[in-house]
């Protein structure tokens, strides 16, 4: 069975109370529950880990080597920092697919950049949590 692990980065623990204008009403355990289901139901395994603490994330990758056959991240605003989280991404060779709720091309400048995306197999940006759930659409049609 394929193994995928799912991580999201700061402040989407609070999905739901944050700026629902922008990241909507659902709350980040509603919307975790509802894709491990869709999940399951494709026929994968998913572990989901979320932390406000960019170390954390770092020492969450780094134990998936070996273990998970693809992961699905949501950075926070570490998308837009982190060499860090880029360089623990390459350091396992698990390939990742990079998913935003929010479109991050139609909002600050600052979002523009990602430190991630050039290295991710593709960036999934501005459809909400179905951002989440068109990554696993695409796992589902190539594993
Ligand atoms: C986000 C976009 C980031 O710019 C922001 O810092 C987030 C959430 C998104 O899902 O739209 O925390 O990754």
């Amino acid at each position: 069975m394929k193994r995928i692990l799912v991580l999201n980065g700061p402040n989407l623990n609070m999905l739901g109370k944050r700026e629902p204008d922008v990241y909507g009403r659902e709350t980040y355990e509603e919307i975790m529950t509802e894709l491990s289901s869709y999940i399951d139901a494709k026929g994968f395994k998913a572990d989901f880990y979320q932390s406000n603490i960019e170390g954390e994330l770092i020492n969450r990758i780094h134990s998936a080597i070996g273990f998970y056959d693809y992961i699905i991240i949501n950075p926070g605003a570490f998308t837009h920092t982190s060499v860090a989280l880029r360089d623990a991404l390459l350091s396992v060779s698990i390939p990742f697919i990079e998913v935003h709720l929010s479109n991050i091309f139609s909002r600050e400048p600052f979002r523009h950049h990602s430190y991630l995306s050039d290295v991710a197999k593709g960036v999934i940006t501005g459809f909400g949590k179905y951002s989440y759930f068109m990554a696993v659409d695409f796992l589902f049609r190539i594993m």
